[in-house]
């Protein structure tokens, strides 16, 4: 099946993409005191030069206090990260690349402990408990905007460091898909309860980063159904509530969808082919990123514990194929580009034999 597909340009009013290939955010730990630093700069720059043609960066935690999850995340706020920021985007942009930030708030994932300021706790929907020491700070309406606020900051930060648009991170259970999904939202205000309510936090926060930025630039919004406190968790059952879930999403502002998979294809609803994306792009009308093992014969979460599994490259037949019926705009490609910063230039050339498995051992270098 020929390659091409993923090879060819993509245009959303003013961002043009060289390809369809999108690096995945991947967290990468290696920011010392929340910086990029210039191995981050490489590492970015190099899969721009190898064909990647949006990359779509490592979470990296906006302005309030309890943001961060966890050591060595650069930060998206400050004037040395921002600066670090400003010359990846620079390195991407020289190789013809396109970069945007993913924005991240990790909410009730937080531990006490966690950089930046270690007493800090976790802030999320509701409020929780341990030994009487409150470990997660339920959100008042007045912290719903501050880190509100913190987004839209961070996204105008991005514009004016020549970032191509924003991800917001909305999902596997961190604080805005912590508001949407009932295990975790708990809240008796019109924040909680339905769906619609639920997502009152997440619409709040994309009119805002909205506004903050003007009509024009790029909005990813990336959501997934299973959480990392529950794999099997689902938002949504059926198309109908899939799309009543996202049309306010989309009215809000969102130009992009990336449907987060761990599998990419796996059909989203008994009935259909049609993936998460696929399901996504049809019922709203905007643009899909697919992700979830793509050239991969082994899924992702099976790495974030030890293990000496090893994830060989498999075909990309069936992907290609439903690329190529539509089904999807993009392709988003986590591990096999964190282990290989080659991989999309060895596909378009036909080098599959030198395409690089993926085990945990790559996780522990920035190549
Ligand atoms: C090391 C690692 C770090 C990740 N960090 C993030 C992250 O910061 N934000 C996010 O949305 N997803 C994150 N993910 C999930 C990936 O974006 C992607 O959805 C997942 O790896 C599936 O794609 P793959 O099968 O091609 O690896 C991470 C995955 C890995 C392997």
């Amino acid at each position: 099946m020929p390659v091409q597909a993923l090879f060819k340009p993509f245009h959303l009013g003013a961002l043009e993409l060289p390809t369809r290939v999108v690096m995945a955010p991947m967290t990468r730990s290696f920011s010392p005191g929340g910086v990029p630093n210039s191995k981050v700069i490489e590492y970015y720059r190099r899969r721009a030069a190898a064909g990647v043609g949006l990359i779509i960066t490592e979470g990296t935690t906006v302005g309030h206090i309890a943001s961060n999850g966890y050591p060595n995340v650069p930060q998206f706020f400050g004037d040395a990260p921002l600066a670090g920021w400003k010359k990846v985007v620079d390195a991407v942009h020289a190789e013809g690349g396109k970069i945007v930030p993913q924005l991240w708030h990790v909410g009730s994932v937080r531990r006490i402990g966690t950089e930046p300021d270690a007493s800090v706790p976790a802030y999320g929907p509701s409020e929780k408990l341990k030994d009487g020491q409150v470990v997660v700070h339920g959100m008042t309406q007045q912290d719903i905007k501050d880190v509100i606020a913190a987004f839209a900051q961070a996204a105008k930060d991005a514009q004016s460091i020549g970032m191509d648009g924003v991800e917001i991170h909305g999902a596997h259970g961190y604080l805005i898909d912590q508001f949407f999904w009932e295990g975790s939202n708990q809240r008796s205000d019109e924040y909680g309860g339905s769906l619609a309510n639920r997502s009152r936090f997440a619409i709040e926060l994309i009119q805002a980063v909205r506004a903050a930025v003007g009509e024009g630039f790029p909005i990813i919004f990336r959501f997934s159904q299973w959480k990392q406190q529950d794999y099997t968790a689902r938002l949504v059952q059926t198309p109908e509530a899939l799309g009543e879930f996202l049309k306010p999403l989309s009215d809000a502002g969102v130009d992009i969808f990336h449907c987060s998979t761990r599998r990419f294809w796996e059909p989203e609803f008994d009935g259909s082919e049609l993936n998460l994306a696929g399901w996504t792009r049809k019922l709203t009308g905007k643009p899909t990123i697919t992700v979830g093992s793509v050239g991969l014969d082994g899924e992702f979460l099976q790495f974030m514990v030890n293990t000496d599994k090893v994830a060989q490259p498999a075909s990309l037949e069936n992907l290609l194929e439903r690329l190529n019926k539509e089904e999807f705009d993009l392709v988003a490609v986590g591990r096999a580009l964190l282990v290989d910063p080659d991989w999309a230039q060895k596909v378009r050339e036909g080098r599959e034999q030198d395409i690089l498995p993926f085990s945990r051992e790559a996780l522990m270098t920035l190549v």
